[in-house]
């Protein structure tokens, strides 16, 4: 299949790009190096540095033989996304171009206001696009768990039927996320229902837990095309911020209480996901909605692994509580469903200590480039103390 991924040089973006290629789609990979420079701005700079995407396409074809095209344009502007599906032809699209830190989105007028434009503006122009250009195309759209938030009920599978008074209907599942950007997710959510219900697009919207994972088939051919690792309070998630305390001797920094619940899930699943998804599109005028993640781990969980992981590598770990610079509920009810994916065939991989050691190693070789003042929270919810 001719196949467009939006945000192409991303942490996801690039590993797709990879394995599609090397599964034979005809794949193009389209980014405007958002990532790079907000890092960049906000000293947040990933562990090893990856070469620029041109390079990146450049050496998977000498290693691995598929042609990746590479597009550097800015979804948020209509002409740029709609010169890149005359030139693709897609006949799906892989929607990763958003700006995906929640402390960033909770940092300053400007780092809201720039999630807000961005991420909106990206999604709507690729409605539009797809709607001028592509009308039979598949989206494929990468959501977030936390969309839901922490309900005190289960998380049904995007869809909640409701009784109300005598009479029942069928709705999206209640949102109410965590930070401005998981708050776009749901609006991203609430324009793709719109515009499936009015005209007819075909989309599934993949509500992804956080990734963890340094390696997948293809990263492993050349280390120049490793997936990128961040690890600071920004862009890292709190497994990255684990792995490097623990390679650098500091305490794992536990947010508050640490009984805050998510569904993790291994790079490779999410590899695994997008491929079955493709293979198994939406119909026209359907919203299909996944919940994407493979098991459900506390903070404080996720640090007894690193810890007893790091153990087994002669690594002394501490963990340590932190007032929680967030606002969340720190122990809650959280019981997600996950049926679709396995349906479509998901094997999971899970967190075990072979995956997190493996981890450890690769952070291990790099611990001289770890700057320790960056993995500590920069980034408060509110300023009211
Ligand atoms: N990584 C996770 O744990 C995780 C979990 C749940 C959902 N997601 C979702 O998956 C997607 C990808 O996440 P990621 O971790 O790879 O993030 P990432 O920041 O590494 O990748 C996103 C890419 O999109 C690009 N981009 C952003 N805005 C753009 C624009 N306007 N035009 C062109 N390119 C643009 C960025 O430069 C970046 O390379 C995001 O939408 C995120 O919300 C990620």
């Amino acid at each position: 299949m001719r196949v467009l991924i939006l945000g192409g040089d991303g942490y996801l973006g690039w590993p797709t790009a990879m394995e599609l290629a090397a599964a034979g789609h005809d794949v193009t990979v389209l980014d405007n190096y958002l990532r790079r420079n907000v890092a960049q701005e906000t000293n947040s700079e990933a562990l090893i540095a990856s070469p620029n995407l041109v390079e990146r396409a450049r050496v998977f074809k000498e290693v691995a033989g598929p042609t990746i095209e590479v597009i550097i344009a800015d979804c948020t502007h209509y002409q740029q996304m709609a010169d890149a599906f005359v030139r693709c032809e897609p006949e799906a699209v892989v929607h990763y171009a958003e700006q995906p830190s929640g402390p960033y989105s909770m940092s300053s007028y400007r780092g809201a206001h720039l999630t807000l434009n961005n991420n909106l503006n990206a999604t709507f122009n690729l409605i539009w696009a797809v709607l001028e250009h592509a009308p039979d195309c598949h989206i494929i759209k990468l959501g977030t768990m936390g969309e839901y938030g922490t309900p005190n009920i289960d998380i049904e599978e995007g869809w909640i039927n409701i009784e109300h008074k005598g009479r029942s209907d069928r709705f999206l599942f209640p949102r109410q996320a965590g930070s401005l950007y998981h708050t776009t997710k749901i609006f991203d959510t609430d324009l793709l229902w719109f515009y499936v219900r009015t005209h007819g697009l075909r989309v599934t919207d993949l509500m992804q837990g956080p990734v963890y994972g340094l390696t997948t088939a293809e990263s492993i051919l050349d280390p120049r095309l490793a997936p990128n690792f961040h690890y600071d309070d920004i862009f890292g998630t709190v497994v990255n911020r684990f792995l490097v305390q623990a390679v650098a001797g500091m305490p794992l920094t536990v947010y508050g209480a640490g009984g805050q619940t998510r569904g993790y899930l291994n790079i490779k699943d999410t590899l695994q996901c997008v491929g079955l998804v493709l293979a198994n599109p939406a119909a026209r005028g359907e919203l299909k909605i996944l919940n994407q993640f493979t098991e459900s781990l506390s903070v404080n969980e996720i640090a007894e692994r690193v810890r007893r992981a790091g153990m087994e590598l002669d690594l002394e770990v501490q963990i340590q509580a932190l007032p929680n610079p967030r606002k969340e509920l720190e122990e809650h009810y959280y019981n997600p469903t996950l049926s679709g994916l396995l349906d479509l065939g998901l094997k999971p991989h899970y967190m075990t200590n072979e995956v997190l050691g493996e981890m450890l190693e690769v952070v291990g070789a790099h611990r001289d480039q770890i700057r320790r003042d960056i993995v500590m929270p920069r980034v408060r919810w509110n300023t009211d103390g």
